[in-house]
């Protein structure tokens, strides 16, 4: 596999509430993974692909073992692989060991904010990475004391990752595509806010945009302040806070799963604090806004975000222009041209 930048970051794959007791399958940049939990509960992410004669470990199952723990069966010849990878078991010769090399593809996987991570290929000393993108993207609010969080989505996306984030670092789209709800066309001006580039991603703080209710129990519409960060090439929060000290505060984290080039999986963590609003009511809101965003991004070409001068994978479509309250998505852009980010741009 090549190791590109994207290879070596920390992707969401799963929810954690949707990996339970049979395996899940996914891509991932392309490479079609299998999820599964051993019998401690370790989530593991492998290479869908059993090393006999490559059928789908997806398409098998978890079975329990003699001793309380959990393997990994091939749906074909029911050969099973122990939470390390290795095959341990050939039912056709029960009494044979399979030597090391019989074993399947694994990758480092962790748990975060609701989610399973994965990389691909873990970083080496030719290729180092800034610290911050070694480990899964940072979302304090998810974790500070009475703070609530919840997990919107998968929402599976005909666009490429970074067309998602910059919709979701976008705030003049408000009045257009979520008029009535984020927006409203009558007050469609809005303040790009200060904005500044870090060693890391970028932030923003005081973005400014006209909301009809701005904040629970608000009595009318009313200009909001959104901070950003951009906290990776495809992952980026944003926190609105209220006008009262003790009133409702809410952040946001976009964590997408690049699925491929042009296609990818998202996930929105929803942290509140003071807000009365139930868990439940949190996701319909989240599907519904996200219904709105939705026919919008996956016809915008070309799918891949044009962040190279005068490059395109369709030579036919002329580059894309530029307004004043493009600031974040441009800083955005050169973030990811500094980063080196092959997968979703052109
Ligand atoms: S292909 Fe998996 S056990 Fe034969
Ligand atoms: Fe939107």
């Amino acid at each position: 596999m090549k190791a590109s930048l994207e290879h070596m970051l920390w992707h969401p794959v799963v929810a954690l509430a949707d990996l339970q007791a049979t395996p899940v399958a996914v891509t991932l940049l392309g490479e079609p993974l299998v999820l599964w939990r051993d019998g401690e509960g370790q989530a593991h992410a492998w290479t869908d692909r059993c090393p006999h004669r490559g059928a789908r470990l997806s398409l098998g199952q978890v079975v329990e073992t003699d001793c309380g723990g959990r393997h990994l069966a091939c749906p074909y010849h029911g050969w099973q692989f122990a939470p390390g990878g290795q095959c341990v078991l050939v039912p056709a010769r029960p009494d044979w060991t399979p030597p090391p090399g019989h074993a399947a593809g694994i990758h480092d996987a962790q748990e975060a904010h609701g989610l399973l991570w994965v990389r691909l290929v873990a970083p080496d000393a030719g290729a180092p990475l800034p610290d911050e993108l070694t480990r899964p993207p940072p979302f304090e609010p998810g974790s500070l004391p009475g703070w609530r969080s919840v997990v919107c989505g998968p929402y599976a996306v005909a666009t490429s990752a970074p067309r998602l984030v910059e919709n979701f670092l976008d705030m003049s789209h408000f009045g257009f595509v979520h008029s009535g709800w984020l927006g409203d066309a009558a007050h469609a001006q809005v303040e790009a806010g200060h904005i500044e580039e870090t060693a890391t991603g970028v932030r923003a703080s005081n973005c400014r945009a006209w909301q009809p209710q701005g904040y629970a129990g608000a009595d009318g519409g009313q200009f909001v302040a959104y901070d950003y960060a951009v906290l990776g090439p495809y992952a980026a929060t944003l926190q609105k806070n209220s006008v009262a000290p003790d009133g409702p505060r809410n952040a946001i984290a976009l964590f997408i799963n690049p699925v491929h080039d042009e296609a990818c999986t998202v996930w929105f963590v929803m942290s509140t604090v003071n807000d009365p609003s139930t868990d439940e009511s949190l996701r319909a809101f989240q599907d519904a806004v996200f219904a709105q965003d939705r026919p919008v991004v996956e016809s915008q070409t070309p799918v891949r975000l044009p962040i190279h001068k005068g490059s395109s994978v369709d030579t036919d479509v002329p580059p894309e222009v530029h307004g004043p309250s493009d600031r974040l998505s441009a800083a955005y852009r050169r973030c990811l041209v500094r980063w080196g980010v092959t997968v979703g741009v052109c």
